[in-house]
């Protein structure tokens, strides 16, 4: 699919492996998640537009490129989304953040809204939606259509584990949001977990089991 993009990068498969691990500390996982945030957004951010200007060196002019003015904002899907957000901060400083609080019905497996705070000018924003885990797609899908509600019109989504069914399910019902994961698994499990995946992002960021 033309708007997805599976990173192949031996730091991030490297960094893949220790995140998976049912051993991992909670320490190192939270580490862990920022460090591949990072390299996403390296990603991520390719297709931002830049426009020249000359700087004057301390020995001579040097024809540069910078950003073109784009106002970004970054949007993680709480809570584990929370954990990618630092390390888009530190490369994007102006970026806005927005939340969008969502959990999943243990049951039903299709997500519940409890929390949305937006920046007043989302709808002019290229807007970084965040979430280490993309499993059915329902919570990816659900933030994207309040985005798309608050006028936004250029949403990239970053995810560090997905699988076909969720990327099918986002890409169904928005053909036009780019796509960034750090992996593809197999499949969902009966529960809905992606296999092998790393189990549940939320809990190992906070430690609350
Ligand atoms: C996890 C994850 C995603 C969602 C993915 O959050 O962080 O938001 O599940 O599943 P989906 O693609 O099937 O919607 P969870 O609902 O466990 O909430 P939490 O972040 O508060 O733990
Ligand atoms: N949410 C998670 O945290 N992990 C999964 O595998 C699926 C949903």
């Amino acid at each position: 699919m033309a708007n997805v993009h599976i990173m192949d990068h031996p730091l991030v498969h490297h960094k893949l492996a220790v995140l998976r691990n049912k051993d991992t500390s909670v320490k190192e996982f939270r580490e862990l998640v920022s460090e591949i945030a990072g390299l996403m957004c390296y990603e991520a951010t390719r297709n931002l537009p830049t426009v020249e200007v000359d700087v004057e060196t301390p020995v001579g002019m040097a024809k540069c490129r910078t950003l073109a003015g784009k106002k970004l904002a970054i949007v993680p899907i709480l809570r584990a989304g929370l954990g990618m957000v630092d390390a888009l901060v530190d490369l994007i400083p102006s970026a806005k953040i927005g939340h969008i609080g969502l959990y999943r019905d243990p049951e039903t497996h299709k997500p519940v809204e409890y929390y949305c705070k937006l920046p007043e000018d989302i709808g002019n924003r290229v807007v970084f939606v965040v979430d280490p885990m993309l499993a059915t797609g329902g919570s990816a899908v659900a933030a994207i259509d309040f985005l798309k509600q608050h006028g936004c019109k250029n949403i990239v989504m970053m995810n560090i584990i997905g699988c076909p069914e969720g990327i099918e399910a986002v890409q169904k019902a928005h053909p036009d949001v780019e796509m960034y994961l750090a992996a593809c698994d197999e499949r969902l499990n009966e529960h809905a977990y992606i296999v092998p995946g790393l189990g549940d992002a939320g809990d190992r960021i906070f430690g609350t089991k």
